[in-house]
This record gives structure tokens, C-alpha cells and sequence, in this order.
């Protein structure tokens, strides 16, 4: 057929010539688009002879084959040259040293609750929560402090605003981890054996108090449980957590109202220097408060006190960070002061447990 090798070398010079995709779309529009030149010319091949048309046909698919070929490895020339262009403008410096990204830390007080209850779950306790707006029968009646008991007023109780047509029982922020005692036991009965941890709440600030801190609550109940196992399973506890063989234990006959007999417990300490240290030295650090369950706080929780009995205690969180890490004033925990939290926070995946150190 005439022409066609004027048509091939016009479209494949056009296709060498089109400097971006654009161009070259209009050049394939042009040649092999509906109406395009090659297009309708493949159209005429219907009006050839059949001898003609042997001939012309596959002389039209080569070059509309060829024709393809060439503007596919024009398209695919076009990307590479722009990818070149955009290498060579956009370069990095892989041997840059990266940006610094600061990394948070873990607070003491959440590393400590974990260590916590690694070593209680090691003994068999799991991990109950209550609410910290509790009912004030939770937080006093079913404990066994009636409303007129000095306790209430000893606890320096936080309040919940009550409007005048509000008939809903008064509400406290818990002053302490025990109303968890009363749910759990209401909930799971007896024989149990958990700890609580959680947020309390008292009107008091100075170096070793402040208006939030931490308990974590225990609570072991069974047939034949006495203060033989209280003592046994703290000083075990103590021993675990400190990671000191001298740990030194006072058990102080002490008074709750929901527990009889009562221990409170002090831990030997030194302050040498503002440090605080475990084990020697002649201070006593209470760290927390004991005894068997009071019957009455049994039958509140729904358990037979003529079956079972149990013991409890509550230890502060806060004070065993303080004497294990050395931190001297607690009210610097709840501050939120960054350099603080770098100095005493824990690196984030060093996750406490009793095979690999407490202390990560
Ligand atoms: N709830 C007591 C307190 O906050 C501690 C305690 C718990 C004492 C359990 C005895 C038994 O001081």
C-alpha cells in the first residue's frame, strides 16, 4: 500500500520527539485513536479485493504493531528521564546522623505495681479493681466505720458534692483500697485470694503525703487462714520485692475497724543524706496496714464468718517506690516535671517479672 512507510517514519519521528507523556498521548490519538489516521485506514481494508487486502492487512497490523511497540518505550524512556530528573534534585544524605526523638519513660509507681503483682501472682493472688467514686457504705459502713466513727474524719474524706434534690446515697473518693475488699467478696465469695491496686484519696500534703496516691489492697480468705500466713506471705512479699536479704520487718500491734487482730508493719530504713535506704539505718518507714478480716466485714461482703476466715492488708505504692528507687519527696511523683520523670522513670519494654529481675 502507498504511503504507509511515509505514515510509519512521520509517526515514529513524532514519537521520538514528544518530550512528555502529553505530547505523546497526542501523537497515539492522532495515529491509532477512533479516528486516527492508521485507524481509519485499517477501516478501508472492508472496500479492498480479497487479493488487495491480503497484501494491505497484515502490512496495517505491522505497523500498527510497530507503531505500539514505539510509543510503550517512548511512555516507559519519559518516566525514566523524569525519575533520573527527580533523583538528581532529590537527594539524601543516607550518612546523616538521624534526629534525636526523646522517648517517655515509665512512671515509678506504674513499674512498681507491676512488680507488685508479678510477685503476688507468683503466690497465687489475681488482680480485682473497684471504682474510685465509691459509695460511702462501701468505703465505711460494710468496713465496719459507722458513720459517727472518727476514722471518717481521720481520713481527711474528700466528698462528692451532693444538689439538694440528689437522693442517691453520699459518695467519696475512696480513701483507701479496702471498699475493693466488700465488691470482690460480694462478687466472687469465698475461698479467693486477690490484691487491688489502685488510686486513693486523702486532704494531706507534705513530704510523704499527697492529696492522690497509691494502695494496692490483699485479701486472702479460705477455712483455716491466720495471722501465721499474714506475716508469712508479707515477709515474703518484702523480701521479693527489695531484693535485699536483710529486709527487717516490724509488725506493730495496731487498731482498724475491720480487722482483728491489726498489724502495721514497718520497714527498717535509713534517710542518710536524703537518700533513703533499705535495710539498715534506725528509722522505721510504715509501709502498710494488716490483720485477720473483722466477721462484720465478712458478713458484709456475704461470707460466713462461722466458715471462713481471711486476712487483709493495704500497702502504699507510692512509699515502697520511694524506699526501693531512693526518691525522697513524694509530692515530686505527681509534679509531671520531665527532667523528674527521666531521672526516675524506667525504660519502657524492661517489664518486670521474677525470672528476669524486678527491677528491670
Ligand atoms: N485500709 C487501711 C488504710 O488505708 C489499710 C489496711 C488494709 C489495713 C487492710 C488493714 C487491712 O490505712
Amino acid at each position: 500500500m502507498d504511503g504507509l512507510e511515509a505514515l510509519r517514519n512521520r509517526y515514529l519521528q513524532e514519537i521520538s520527539a514528544a518530550s512528555d507523556e502529553a505530547a505523546l498521548e497526542a501523537v497515539r490519538v492522532a495515529a491509532l485513536g477512533k479516528k486516527g489516521e492508521i485507524s481509519l485506514k485499517m477501516r478501508e481494508l472492508g472496500k479492498m479485493t480479497p487479493d488487495e487486502r491480503k497484501i494491505a492487512g497484515p502490512a496495517l497490523n505491522a505497523l500498527k504493531a510497530e507503531i505500539n511497540t514505539a510509543l510503550v518505550a517512548r511512555k516507559a524512556a519519559l518516566a525514566d528521564a523524569a525519575l533520573e530528573e527527580r533523583l538528581k534534585n532529590e537527594w539524601l544524605d543516607v550518612t546523616l546522623p538521624g534526629r534525636p526523638r526523646r522517648q517517655g519513660t515509665i512512671h515509678p509507681v506504674s513499674q512498681v505495681t507491676e512488680e507488685i503483682t508479678a510477685i503476688f501472682a507468683d503466690l497465687g493472688f489475681s488482680v480485682a479493681e473497684g471504682p474510685q467514686i465509691e459509695a460511702d457504705w462501701y468505703n465505711f459502713d460494710a468496713l465496719n466505720i459507722p458513720p459517727e466513727h472518727p476514722t471518717r474524719t481521720e481520713m481527711d474524706t474528700f466528698y462528692m458534692h451532693k444538689a439538694d434534690d440528689d437522693d442517691r446515697p453520699p459518695h467519696v473518693l475512696r480513701t483507701h483500697t479496702s471498699p475493693v475488699q466488700i465488691r470482690h467478696m460480694q462478687k466472687a465469695g469465698a475461698p479467693t485470694r486477690i490484691i487491688a491496686p489502685g488510686r486513693v484519696y486523702r486532704a494531706d500534703y507534705d513530704q510523704t503525703h499527697t492529696p492522690m496516691f497509691h494502695q494496692v489492697e490483699g485479701l486472702a480468705i479460705d477455712r483455716d487462714i491466720s495471722m501465721a500466713n499474714l506475716k508469712w506471705v508479707l515477709e515474703e512479699f518484702c523480701r521479693a520485692f527489695f531484693e535485699v536479704d536483710n529486709v527487717e520487718l516490724r509488725f506493730r500491734a495496731s487498731h482498724f475497724p475491720f480487722t482483728e487482730p491489726s498489724a502495721e508493719v514497718d520497714l527498717r530504713c535509713s534517710w542518710e543524706g536524703g537518700q533513703l535506704k533499705v535495710g539498715e539505718g534506725d528509722d522505721w518507714m510504715e509501709i502498710l496496714g494488716s490483720g485477720m478480716v473483722h466477721p462484720k466485714v465478712l458478713r458484709a461482703g456475704g461470707i460466713d464468718p462461722d466458715e471462713w476466715q481471711g486476712f487483709a492488708f493495704g500497702i502504699g505504692i507510692d512509699r515502697l517506690a520511694m524506699l526501693k528507687y531512693g526518691i525522697p519527696d513524694l509530692r515530686a511523683f505527681f509534679d509531671s516535671d520531665l527532667r523528674w520523670l527521666r531521672h526516675y522513670g524506667f525504660a519502657a519494654l524492661a517489664q518486670p517479672n521474677l525470672h528476669g529481675g524486678l527491677s528491670g
